[in-house]
């Protein structure tokens, strides 16, 4: 299966630099507990700059309607009329729903909420990919929650590839500024000709810009959505030092609010010819609209408070696996 051999590339990928993220939470911990009160500093760091509910602007979909289930059999339940559904990994199998349309360019979102407890070698990803119509030069633009042993929070993960471009992992981790597992959080991809934009809870965490020195890795193939809990033991937690222990499954995680807007392709026409943008207002186009093309004022205070305050790690910083950086990490 096209997604399985993804995942292990990926995995194999992840392995090179994951050892760094004990260090740096380790240091985290060090840090705060020498001044005290490690709550108190989380809580003072987590509360963002408001910003822009763009997640209000679209309807919801059905499970039902706009969804396929992909793998993972009674492991996968739709609920509430179609608009929720959870996904569960347990010693037999993972689970995974795919959009039924392909999309060049729009607006994706997702509520999740996480499984509690301990969740180590556990991922749940919602993304997007086209790796099932183009093998060998495929595109992808990721959210990875990547599980924690006993103590530690779930860390976010983001991602992309553009056109085959996976030597270069452009991964990026934060820590959430909240508890993944009691409630439903927003996570949300704007992906159009002008950047990426990847928003948790309505909050840019990073903005990828189309410029010159990224044009030839930046995803411009038709993509499905996806949203998939699997085991990643691997790579998830510590570089793999913490794999699933499934005395504690199944580990589920619940969805909705699904939200897709955009331009819809016939994978099969590539030609450009069938897309069919959603009948919304052109305010409301996440294609060419501009409130989406580019982030407004209080959208680059939120990215900014995201980036100094949560980031954990950026492939941009990480010399220990390049060498010479790839070219966006240096021109600006
Ligand atoms: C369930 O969803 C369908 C469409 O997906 C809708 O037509 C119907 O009214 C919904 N039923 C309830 C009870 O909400
Ligand atoms: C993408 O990859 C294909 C095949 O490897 C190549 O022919 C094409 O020129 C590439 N496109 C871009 C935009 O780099």
């Amino acid at each position: 299966m096209t997604l399985s051999k993804t995942h292990t590339k990926m995995a194999y990928l992840h392995t090179n630099f994951l050892y760094l993220q004990p260090i740096i939470l380790y240091t985290f911990i060090l840090l705060t507990s020498n001044h005290g009160n490690f709550l108190t500093i989380v809580t003072a760091q987590g509360v963002p700059p408001s910003s822009t509910r763009l997640t209000s602007l679209f309807p919801h979909l059905s499970f039902d309607r706009d969804y396929s289930q992909i793998f993972g059999d009674s492991n996968a339940q739709i609920y509430a009329n179609g608009s929720n559904a959870k996904i569960s990994l347990d010693k037999k199998t993972g689970a995974g729903f795919a959009s039924k349309n392909h999309y060049n360019y729009g607006f994706f979102s997702a509520a999740i909420k996480l499984p509690s407890g301990f969740t180590s070698g556990v991922v749940v990803a919602f993304y997007m990919s086209n790796s099932d119509v183009f093998p060998h030069n495929h595109d992808e633009i990721d959210f990875e929650l990547l599980g924690h042993q006993k103590s530690r929070n779930w860390i976010l993960q983001t991602n992309m590839y553009g056109n085959g471009s996976v030597k270069t992992g452009r991964e990026e981790k934060f820590r959430l500024w909240f508890d993944p597992t009691t409630e439903f959080h927003e996570y949300t991809i704007i992906w159009n000709s002008h950047h990426i934009v990847f928003l948790v809870d309505n909050i840019p965490v990073r903005e990828v810009q189309n410029t010159p020195a990224i044009s030839s890795s930046y995803p411009s193939k038709p993509m499905a959505v996806y949203a998939t809990i699997w085991d990643a033991s691997p790579w998830a937690t510590h570089g793999g030092k913490y794999p699933v222990n499934y005395k504690y499954a199944p580990f589920t995680a619940s969805l909705g609010q699904m939200e897709m807007a955009g331009c819809a392709y016939d994978p099969k026409d590539l030609s450009g010819k069938s897309c069919s943008k959603s009948s919304s207002p052109s305010s409301l186009d996440p294609v060419d609209g501009q409130d989406f093309v580019k982030l407004s004022n209080q959208q680059i205070q939120g990215l900014q408070w995201a980036r100094s305050k949560q980031m954990i790690y950026s492939y941009c910083k990480d010399k220990h696996r390049y060498n010479v950086l790839p070219p966006e990490c240096t021109t600006k």
